[in-house]
């Protein structure tokens, strides 16, 4: 195990449109109450960092900022009040920050988006959060002791074989499992989830899969979804081609024939499908009686069939990232053989992990890996 070097090394973006600078970052020689020092195994690189890095993304951060929103890790040191976690421990660490001291309304996504509240207040209390603990892309970083989740490693690299670049996977897993359980999804039910060829749809489709549902996946390219569809005999893909009866008969096809319709609904649109998102209104329609309805995407704003879902008993959920519990609930899961990693799921992590000296290739290899099951990482 690393000792606790005199310094960290980090990249910082300094100014929009300028290359990333290396940074040092004076380390403590124990980690302090509430945090674990680690040291950065692997940590991921989203495929909007350089659309972001030039002033033209839609997240937000101040300058000079540190990127990295989660990573596989292992603990040099942990504060005096750590009950579980010891020195020598891998752990994932995810980026979902949530405050002490006002749990229900201030979280954010650190190293990735800093306002996230709805009102002034609640933007200034998420930004508090966010610079007290600067994202990940530093080859030693102070995190918050609940941001870590411990993984086991002897059953996940020994035994079942994965690396540390398919243990990233997790930051996906963790999002996906969030929307799922918030549709309350039991094995053997039935859910369609639009779209489905993204990092996180994909990732919805493949969790919901494997907790052993059948899904019904609405996509543009039943091409795209191909990688993952042809891996799960219970997804079904269908293509949706805008005549609308047409695709809910495609839809219904699948549906159990002793039920009315789909216990569960998962919409996991992007912003750009705002105004323009059929697949939602399907989605909500060919629910049963008492079905839920989980908003976890990004779409501005939907109509809803307000008269329809309330005779139909309809839950509507919105669903933003994860609790503590799921986040450990997954890494279980994960370690048991349900949730499947690396090579075996058919996930690509690129061909190689990039030092953070090779940062701008990094970022340009980021940026093609949009399809599911894809991710490219920093290995410092
Ligand atoms: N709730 C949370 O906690 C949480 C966490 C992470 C991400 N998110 C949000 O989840 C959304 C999806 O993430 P992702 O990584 O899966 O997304 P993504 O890669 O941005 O997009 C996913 C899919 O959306 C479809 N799409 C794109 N433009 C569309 C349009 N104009 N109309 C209809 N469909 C369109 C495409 O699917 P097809 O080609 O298959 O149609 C695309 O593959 C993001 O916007 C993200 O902000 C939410």
């Amino acid at each position: 195990m690393a000792e606790i070097p005199e310094h960290a090394t980090g990249l910082v973006l300094k100014a929009y449109k300028e290359p990333l600078v290396f940074e040092k970052f004076p380390l403590p020689r124990s980690a302090p109450t509430g945090t674990a020092l680690v040291q950065t195994l692997v940590v991921g690189i989203r495929p909007h960092c350089r659309e972001h890095f030039a002033g033209n993304g839609f997240l937000k951060f101040n300058l000079p900022f540190i990127s990295g929103n989660s990573c596989v890790a292992r603990v040099i040191s942990a504060g005096p009040d750590a009950v579980a976690l010891r020195p020598g421990q891998l752990v994932f660490v995810h980026g979902f920050g949530v405050a002490r001291d006002d749990p229900v309304n201030t979280q954010t996504l650190l190293g990735l988006h800093r306002g996230n509240g709805l009102t002034a207040e609640g933007a200034e209390r998420a930004g508090v959060l966010f610079d007290q603990w600067p994202g990940y892309w530093r080859d030693f970083c102070s995190v918050p002791l609940e941001n870590c989740i411990a993984l086991d490693e002897k059953r996940l690299v020994d035994e079942l074989g994965y690396t540390f670049d398919d243990l990233m996977y997790i930051d996906r897993l963790l999002v996906a499992y969030g929307s799922v359980n918030a549709a309350k999804l039991m094995a053997g039910e039935t859910v369609v989830v639009a779209p489905a060829t993204g990092h996180f749809s994909g990732a919805v489709v493949e969790v919901a899969a494997q907790i052993g549902c059948r899904v019904i996946a609405l996509t543009r390219s039943a091409k795209k979804l191909e990688p993952l569809s042809s891996r799960h005999a219970n997804i079904v893909v269908v293509e949706v081609t805008g005549d609308r009866a047409a695709d809910v008969a495609a839809i219904r096809s699948h549906l159990p024939s002793l039920k009315l319709g789909a216990d569960a609904y998962i919409d996991v649109s992007p912003p750009q499908a705002t105004g323009n998102s059929q697949h939602f209104d399907m989605g909500l329609e060919v629910l049963r009686p008492g079905a839920r309805a989980v908003l976890t995407g990004a779409l501005f704003t939907a109509t809803i069939p307000y008269f329809s879902l309330l005779l139909r008993n309809i839950t509507l959920v919105g669903k933003w990232m994860y609790t503590w519990e799921e986040a450990e609930r997954v890494a279980r899961m994960v370690e048991a053989g349900v949730f499947k990693l690396g090579k075996q799921a058919g996930h690509d992590s690129g061909s190689r992990g990039f030092k953070f000296e090779d940062w701008e290739e990094g970022l340009l290899e980021a940026e093609k890996a949009v399809e599911w099951g894809r991710h490219v990482v920093f290995k410092p």
